[in-house]
């Protein structure tokens, strides 16, 4: 049987953008810099580099291994790895992970965009009451959220529709770029304003005495999330990388801007924040309530500035959501493609549609419709924990074990040589090979207990 061509990525840079395009995301904004500053500044920060450079690679690396030799969506890939055992059962565990995760992504970053409309028709002004109230009627309103995930979803359906090279690629290649010239602009101004320093002193300033065990397991838990690992994503974009994509230069290449983005993302923030003296935050209020209320404040005596860097800011994280929500989509499009023998847009149809119904619930359960609430959380809370807290590890800490344990070495071997084509990176397998075996699974472990609370 002839081999049929699968969709690839058309150059070294499309790869890398793209999957970059999945690891930078909201995370990076709202989560990372708050965990720096108040974790111990530049300590905190090397806890976190050494966690990418010995856990998040590799894993990182593993899920590319997977993905490039299935040369299919996640699960087939498993699959086909499995030699028939319930192994398989992992790479399906990815999938649903992934496709649980797009609907409630998918209102967050529908958020995005509504706060990105917002700005840019003047409605984002007001005194810091107004920002907590507009944030709580907005994301407990009946149509309006609903409306953004709805919108944000078929944007990412576009995109995909055009598959790999003229959907993702191209589009990862505007976007990216365009991101990151926004991250500049906005560190510049916001490193400009009166005290800034102190911002930039929040979050580099060593402090050792923060450091417990606490500390290291909640950089360890950000890393693999920041990396997109453990959803299939990687695994799904790894399946286009040409055969001579170095993994491993790849897998350091996305690390290096996720966490440079994170960094400059804390560059953003705190100098403003703390030039205005608002104590930063995490999570959605953060970037939804804090932050609007503080680049009012800060260029309050320019409030054109204030306006277009409120503007610029929502762009950026609209940009951010966008990429990531579509490496997500693409993982269950590229599923439902291969495995019910469908065409593209069908695929990418069906997932835009179940997504968003799962979205349109999950928005819901945020104040409009009280039954969706279960044992005293909502449904978007709900599916925050099980995807994150749960799947994200049980299939990161399977996968490993799968890679380490089960699939012949001579496999992984062969692609991570590129078949020893990577003289240089032999002797990087032995490592490798260590770290995926005993120390990721371990240190997932202990992330997941931790997280459980069984651990402290
Ligand atoms: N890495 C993304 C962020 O930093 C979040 C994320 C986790 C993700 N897993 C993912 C995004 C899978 C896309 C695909 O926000």
């Amino acid at each position: 049987m002839s081999k049929i061509e699968r969709a690839n990525f058309g150059s070294k840079l499309g790869v890398i953008l793209a999957t970059a395009g999945s690891a930078v995301g909201l995370g990076n904004v709202w989560r990372f810099p708050y965990m720096a500053g108040e974790n111990g500044g530049a300590v905190f920060i090397i806890i976190y580099v050494g966690c990418v450079l010995l856990l998040g690679i590799p894993c990182m690396i593993s899920e590319f291994i997977v993905g490039r030799h299935g040369q299919s969506n996640t699960a087939r890939a498993f699959r086909k790895l499995a030699g028939g055992t319930p192994r398989a059962l992992i790479g399906y565990m990815g999938v649903l992970t992934g496709f649980l995760i797009t609907g409630y992504y998918a209102v967050v970053s529908g958020w995005c965009l509504q706060y990105m409309w917002a700005s840019l028709s003047g409605h984002l002004q007001g005194d810091p009451e107004y920002f907590k109230t507009y944030f709580m009627e907005m994301s407990s309103d009946p149509v309006k959220p609903v409306f953004w995930t709805v919108v944000i979803l078929l944007m990412a359906h576009l995109i995909i529709e055009n598959g790999v090279r003229n959907g993702i690629e191209k589009a990862s290649k505007v976007m990216m770029p365009t991101l990151f010239v926004l991250l500049l602009l906005i560190v510049g101004a916001s490193c400009m304003l009166p005290n800034a320093y102190k911002g930039v002193e929040f979050l580099f300033k060593p402090d050792f005495s923060k450091i417990d065990s606490d500390v290291f397991l909640g950089a360890l838990g950000q890393s693999f999330y920041s990396m997109s690992i453990a959803m299939g994503c990687l695994c799904t974009y790894a399946s286009y990388f040409s055969e001579k994509t170095n993994l491993t230069k790849a897998a350091s290449q996305i690390a290096i801007i996720d966490c440079v983005v994170a960094i400059l993302a804390g560059l953003m923030i705190f100098p403003a924040a703390f030039s205005v003296g608002v104590e930063p935050d995490s999570g959605p209020s953060l970037i939804f309530i804090t932050l609007p209320n503080v680049f009012q404040q800060a260029f309050s005596g320019m409030p054109v500035m204030g306006y277009i860097i409120s503007l610029l800011f929502f762009v950026l994280l609209s940009l951010a959501a966008l990429t990531s929500l579509m490496s997500l989509h693409e993982v269950s499009t590229a599923f439902v493609q291969e495995e019910l023998h469908t065409t593209r847009r069908r695929a990418a149809l069906a997932v835009t549609v179940t997504t968003a119904i799962i979205g349109a619930f999950c928005s819901l359960s945020l104040g409009a419709y009280d039954g969706l609430t279960f044992f005293g959380e909502a449904l978007f809370d709900w599916f925050d924990f099980v995807t994150g807290q749960i799947f994200l590890p049980v299939v990161g800490f399977l996968t490993c074990i799968f890679i380490g344990w089960y699939v012949p070495h001579q496999i992984v071997r062969d692609e991570f040589s590129n078949r020893g084509e990577l003289k240089d990176y032999v002797r990087y397998f032995h490592r490798y090979l260590f770290l995926i075996k005993y120390v990721c699974p371990l240190a997932i472990l202990f992330i997941f207990l931790h997280q459980l609370g069984l651990l402290n």
